[in-house]
């Protein structure tokens, strides 16, 4: 069993492997090839690859050639997979909403192609959930990041020249990414308050130390779905939900917002107004801005001063500004996932189609999308 690790596309800082899992991969009889320089963005030689057991491929088709698993973060162009062997894994994250086009290429390739974010939240999938153990780190660089932009202190700092007072930061949306971002502001001294349309998240934000806001009304009772997730909120709710913030953003230093419904462009939580009445100086990370943002004026990959002097930070992929510690997180969720589809006796691939997690995250097998939700209409 031959696992290939290629280099990711010029924008991604992250790799899937790590030389820790390219261990554990050859004791569990793997042969692992990582294309030359595929860690260096994340800060693993190739030497520290090939101390762990990996050979070092020079280029994009020898690392492929032969291989079983293709391990990536960003899902590989058709293109790339040329040489892999038929019905090869490639476990990456696929984002395959809207990419029929680019899922039926890769299928047209023979590969098998396994979104990691599709995976259950469920206990035994803890371990392989890329989107928490990455969203928690992207809260943790958002407020890095705020701070970085922000042109005063954090904490309250009584010195002889005066008190610095502390700053004011708003998280809105609490879930792995927000939560992080509460401890991550409260560590650093800020004064937090954050807000969540599912009750849950109450307990949750008091609990580090923070305060909560909301509109608690009937709707916001039954806000959280089955799953856990929010549900998309209506126009009465988030008229109420603006008027209770606004007069509270006003008065912040930093806003990080990292609100999402499953499937949904990403709630409009800052309306341009409320932007206009805070401080010049004052900054908002809108960690949505991949989904559509947060903050009606984010540009996605960009930060820029809007006209009252408030720095909007639209920059993507967070958790690629981590890349070291992103990637070692990534590549065990990796690790963690494709063992459970490796035959320990026979040292081979031996995936088990009724397995949950595989059926929850296969997309494409056998020439075809076979996930029900990406499937295209005939
Ligand atoms: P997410 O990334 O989908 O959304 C982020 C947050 O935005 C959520 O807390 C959501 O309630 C909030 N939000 C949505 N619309 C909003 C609005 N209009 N105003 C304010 N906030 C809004 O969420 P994430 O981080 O993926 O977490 C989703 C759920 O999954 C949570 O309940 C979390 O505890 C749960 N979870 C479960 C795990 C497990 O293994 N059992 C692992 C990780 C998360």
């Amino acid at each position: 069993m031959r696992i290939a690790v290629p280099v990711e596309l010029e924008s991604e800082t992250r790799v899937a492997a790590t030389p820790e899992t390219v261990r554990k991969f050859i004791a569990l009889g793997a042969q692992v090839a990582v294309q030359a320089g595929a860690g260096l963005k994340s800060g693993v030689l190739d030497a520290e690859y090939v101390a762990a057991g990996a050979s070092i491929a020079a280029s994009l088709p020898e690392v492929m050639a032969g291989s079983d698993v293709v391990l990536a973060v960003r899902r590989p162009p058709a293109s790339a997979l040329k040489g892999a062997n038929p019905g090869a894994a490639v476990v990456c994250i696929a984002d395959p909403y809207g990419a029929a086009g680019a899922l039926n290429e890769v299928a047209a390739t023979g590969a098998r192609l396994f979104g990691m974010e599709l995976m259950p939240r469920i206990t035994r999938a803890q371990v392989m959930d890329v989107l928490s153990s990455q969203a928690n780190l992207a809260g943790y660089r958002s407020i890095v990041d705020g701070a970085a932009e922000y042109g005063r202190a954090l904490p309250m700092m009584m010195t002889a020249a005066g008190t610095v007072s502390a700053a004011r930061i708003f998280i809105m949306g609490v879930g792995v990414a927000g939560l992080q971002a509460i401890a991550t502001a409260r560590r650093m001294g800020a004064i937090v308050t954050a807000t969540d349309v599912r009750p849950a998240t109450k307990e949750q934000v008091e609990s580090l130390g923070s305060k909560f806001l909301a509109v608690e009304d009937d709707e916001f009772k039954q806000a959280q779905t089955a799953g856990g997730y929010a549900k998309e909120m209506s126009a009465d709710y988030q008229a109420k939900q603006a008027a209770l913030t606004a007069s509270h953003i006003a008065k912040q230093d930093i806003v990080v917002t990292t609100a999402l419904i499953p499937g949904r462009p990403a709630p409009k939580l800052i309306s341009a107004d409320m932007v206009a009445s805070m401080r010049p100086g004052s900054v908002i990370v809108d960690l949505a801005v991949e989904r559509g943002g947060n903050c009606e004026l984010s540009k996605p990959g960009e930060i820029f001063v809007t006209e009252n002097g408030v720095k909007i930070f639209g920059l993507l992929n967070l958790p690629g500004r981590l890349a070291a510690t992103a990637s070692q997180l990534y590549a065990k969720n990796l690790f963690a996932f494709v063992e459970t589809m490796i035959d320990k006796e026979k040292k081979a691939l031996a995936i088990n189609f009724e397995d949950e997690l595989v059926r929850a995250t296969l997309l494409v097998n056998d020439g075809v999308i076979v996930h029900p939700s990406f499937q295209t209409k005939a």
